[in-house]
């Protein structure tokens, strides 16, 4: 429970304390539930059988098995000592900056809200190595990404929106930007792979993103705090490179619908509007993430026989980014293939592409550094 629960179900966090042992027999079923099915912890790419990827959080067999083994038990008490465990969070002890939002009450009472502040860094160019992300009020913040604008134009569009308050934003951020970073509570500190560093648009601020969720008492705020390590250089440039799916029609009462897409990288970068500032080039990849809206039910990406990145149950709770243990190189041309699948029962109408709440989304983003 220590290693694998607490860094996330503790006091003042999003979900349920498990740091109590009466509060862990009270809740048991419910536990047994969510490690059988792999709902918890939260990690939603294949680890292993996709492509190795650095920093699962799943639990093996054995574990769950000690886990059931212990519920049949009936819950025998464990060691005094094991009890003192519970993990802290860490933060970036060398921070190049440290960026906050303003101080901001979201309006959680009808569910969920995205909120998007615009944030003066440093103007130098810079690559982004490693970053920790503290939120004041854990109970109310599920996920922080941040975005660089793609240019001076999209900076002044964000500017316009926020006034110093910060702005309405769902999919993403209003504005044509570039999704540098991404927290997800239990875990607050990250660093990008050994060497490589995420390029931010020199110039110009960043966007932060927050998807708050859950309970937050009336008048009360909260503001994140976002330290980042930045070097001038770094050996391998990384890009974030994304592939859209945005032409589905998808059929609505449906509990599983496909639709796939292909494209090169290339296309890709067209397709971003990224041409002035990424270069086409062939690629190292380092790692991936994936993004759908609320209807995802699953996304996977592959180039011919090559697994990219493989989610089988996605989950919006969990934006991620997953690292591999060994990067690949991948050519222009290479067409990768998405495969996205969605359960759209709770829709009454055609669902397509778009940034609302009702819309959908499928894209995969690749962490990409150009090859000569
Ligand atoms: C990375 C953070 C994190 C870790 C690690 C984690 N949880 Fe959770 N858990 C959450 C959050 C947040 C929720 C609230 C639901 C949501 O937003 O997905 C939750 C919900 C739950 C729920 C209720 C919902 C469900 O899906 O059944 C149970 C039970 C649960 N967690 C048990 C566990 C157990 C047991 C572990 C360790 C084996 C664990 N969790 C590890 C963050 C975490």
């Amino acid at each position: 429970m220590a290693r694998h629960c607490m860094g996330c179900h503790q006091e003042g966090g999003l979900s349920f304390d498990l740091t109590d042992y009466e509060q862990v027999v009270a809740v048991g079923p419910s536990i047994l539930d969510a490690v059988q099915s792999g709902r918890m912890p939260p990690f939603l790419a294949e680890p292993e059988s996709c492509r190795p990827l650095e920093g699962s959080r799943r639990l093996n067999a054995a574990q769950i098995e000690r886990i059931e083994d212990w519920m049949a038990a009936d819950f025998p008490y464990g060691l005094e000592r094991e009890a003192a465990l519970v993990p802290q969070a860490e933060v970036l002890n060398q921070a190049s900056e440290i960026l906050r939002t303003p101080a901001f009450s979201p309006d959680v009472s009808q569910g969920d809200a995205w909120h998007c502040f615009v944030l003066e860094g440093d103007p130098e160019l810079r690559f982004l190595q490693a970053y920790s992300v503290t939120p004041e009020n854990r109970a109310v913040v599920h996920h922080v990404s941040l975005f660089s604008p793609t240019d001076a134009q999209s900076a002044a569009q964000a500017w316009e929106l926020d006034q110093g308050q910060g702005y309405t934003c769902f999919g993403d951020t209003v504005v044509p930007s570039l999704l540098v970073a991404i927290w997800s509570p239990g875990q607050d500190l990250y660093h990008y792979p050994q060497g490589t560093g995420v390029r931010l648009e020199p110039g110009l601020p960043l966007i932060a993103q927050v998807h708050y969720s859950g309970a937050l008492d009336p008048g009360v705020s909260e503001q994140t705090q976002i330290a980042l390590q930045t070097a001038e250089q770094v050996d391998w440039p990384v890009w974030p490179l994304f592939l859209l799916h945005d032409s589905f029609d998808l059929q609505p009462g449906q509990l599983e619908v496909h639709s796939e897409r292909e494209m090169s990288l290339d296309e890709a970068i067209t397709q971003m509007g990224a041409q002035d500032q990424l270069p086409q080039a062939n690629f190292r990849i380092f790692g991936a993430g994936v993004h759908m809206h609320l209807m995802g039910r699953s996304v996977s990406a592959r180039v011919g026989e090559q697994c990219l990145v493989d989610v089988p149950a996605w989950d919006y709770g969990w934006h991620d980014l997953y690292f591999y243990k060994e990067s690949l190189e991948l050519s222009r041309e290479d067409t990768v293939s998405l495969d996205c699948a969605w359960d759209t029962t709770s829709a009454s109408e055609a669902v397509v592409w778009g940034d609302g709440l009702d819309d959908e989304m499928c894209g995969v983003l690749l962490l990409a550094s150009p090859l000569d």
